[in-house]
């Protein structure tokens, strides 16, 4: 690489004030964002993407998994396409950075490499994939891109059937059209993703930039427990099968199984509803979801037959019946080394301090990690806090990671 390259970097103030346009698109008021993937907001996040990259000057394209991509044509004729991004879906009321520093970061990243003017030995192209957050299915456009969706997982999205396909027609996206994103491997020579850390180790090491490992597996499931709507003041305590104390005993119990027995995991039960759902009655069904995570795919597989067992044993102690279904999830996996490399020597490059670490949270990297060599950067999140309205990075720390990503970019894998 020549000193022009080494020296470049993104426009600080270009970016902020596209992070800001884009924070206002489904602004809750209190600092944080509501798009919920494939809702007003987000699509209107997602058009917004695709205009600020046809201003630059990019090609842009939207893919049958709703991927928005803006491509530069800056390799020879032919060559692959090195991806950038991350996602422009928000958790439900949640942080503005998010998903999307990533994808703002990946449009700076082209718009300087295009006013430089370089011949790189890839295409750059960043993409905005659809529903990381798995609003409806997580990691949908990624997984898509791989070809590692199925029609059977399709056909059972977390947000049920009904709300998911409503979904899709808003976005003009059906089932074939969500099969037939997937590309040929070949055409990729990488994905880098820069996101906010969501947790606490870069502060506690006064890092700048983690450079991630590996991330860990998840798995989400809804848990049904059925027992007897009756009436809550004439019915004995003794008598009633409460579906409720099901949902709760369970709470309880995977909280302290997987503490004493898997600490590198965790598990959070994050939705809960009774039905009929009055104060007067006796829930019928306590309806929720289980997500647990762990760094290796033993455990992962292992906690889920734990898990499992304690639904059941939970159920039998109240006389209550359960029901587990499995919703989505993904397998953790390694980073790859070179794209590793590549992110700690550009960090190195431009003088920022670095750690290696895990992730906790589950990342579009994760999922096209199957099919190309993937890597991921971190930048600190202060306090920690994320999926909150509370979510915040400093302004020079998001920087920071945009000049690396930036960085590993010009350099390449
Ligand atoms: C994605 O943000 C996750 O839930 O880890
Ligand atoms: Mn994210
Ligand atoms: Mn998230």
């Amino acid at each position: 690489m020549n000193d022009t390259t080494a020296a470049l970097r993104v426009d600080a103030e270009r970016l902020r004030a596209r992070f800001d346009a884009l924070a206002a698109i489904g602004a809750t008021g209190d600092g944080g964002v509501h798009r919920p993937a494939l809702g007003q907001d987000h699509l209107r996040a997602r058009q917004w993407f695709l205009d600020e990259g046809r201003a630059i000057g990019l090609d842009t394209h939207v893919d049958g998994a709703g991927n928005h991509s803006a491509t530069l044509a800056c390799g020879q004729a032919g060559a692959p396409a090195l991806l950038l991004g991350s996602h422009l879906d928000s958790v439900r009321h949640g942080g503005r950075f998010d998903g999307a520093l990533g994808v703002l970061a990946a449009l700076e990243a082209l718009q300087v490499v295009k006013e430089a003017g370089l011949e790189l030995d890839t295409n750059l192209e960043a993409i905005d994939f659809t529903d990381e957050e798995g609003t409806h299915l997580g990691f949908l456009g990624s997984l898509a891109v791989t070809g590692a969706l199925t029609a059977d997982e399709l056909g059972r999205p977390g947000s049920g059937v009904e709300v998911f396909q409503a979904a899709l027609a808003g976005a003009e996206l059906t089932d074939t059209s969500i099969l037939s994103a997937a590309r040929d491997p070949k055409t990729i020579a990488g994905y880098l993703e820069l996101h906010i850390e969501q947790g606490n180790r870069l502060n506690a090491a006064v890092a700048d930039i983690g450079v991630v490992t590996g991330i860990v597996g998840l798995r989400r499931q809804k848990v049904t427990y059925i027992g007897r709507a009756d009436h809550a003041g004439t019915i004995s305590m003794t008598d009633r099968l409460d579906a409720g104390q099901g949902a709760a005993g369970l709470m309880l119990a995977a909280r302290g199984m997987v503490m004493t027995a898997f600490p590198d995991s965790v598990v959070n039960i994050g939705v809960i509803a009774f039905e009929p759902g009055a104060m007067n009655v006796v829930p019928e069904r306590a309806c929720l979801t289980l997500e647990f995570r762990a760094p290796v795919a033993e455990d992962l597989e292992r906690l889920g037959v734990v898990l499992k067992s304690l639904v059941r044993a939970e159920a039998k102690s109240r006389n209550l019946e359960a029901e587990v279904e499995e919703v989505d999830g993904i397998q953790p996996v390694q980073l790859d080394q070179r794209a590793q490399g590549a992110l700690a020597g550009a960090a190195t490059r431009i003088g920022l301090k670095q750690i290696a670490m895990p992730s906790g949270a589950g990342h579009d990297a994760q999922a096209m990690a199957r099919i190309c060599p993937a890597g991921m950067i971190f930048v600190p999140s202060a306090g920690g806090f994320s999926h909150s309205a509370r979510e915040f990075t400093e302004w020079d720390d998001c920087v920071n990671g945009a000049n690396v990503l930036l960085q590993a970019a010009v350099g390449g894998l």
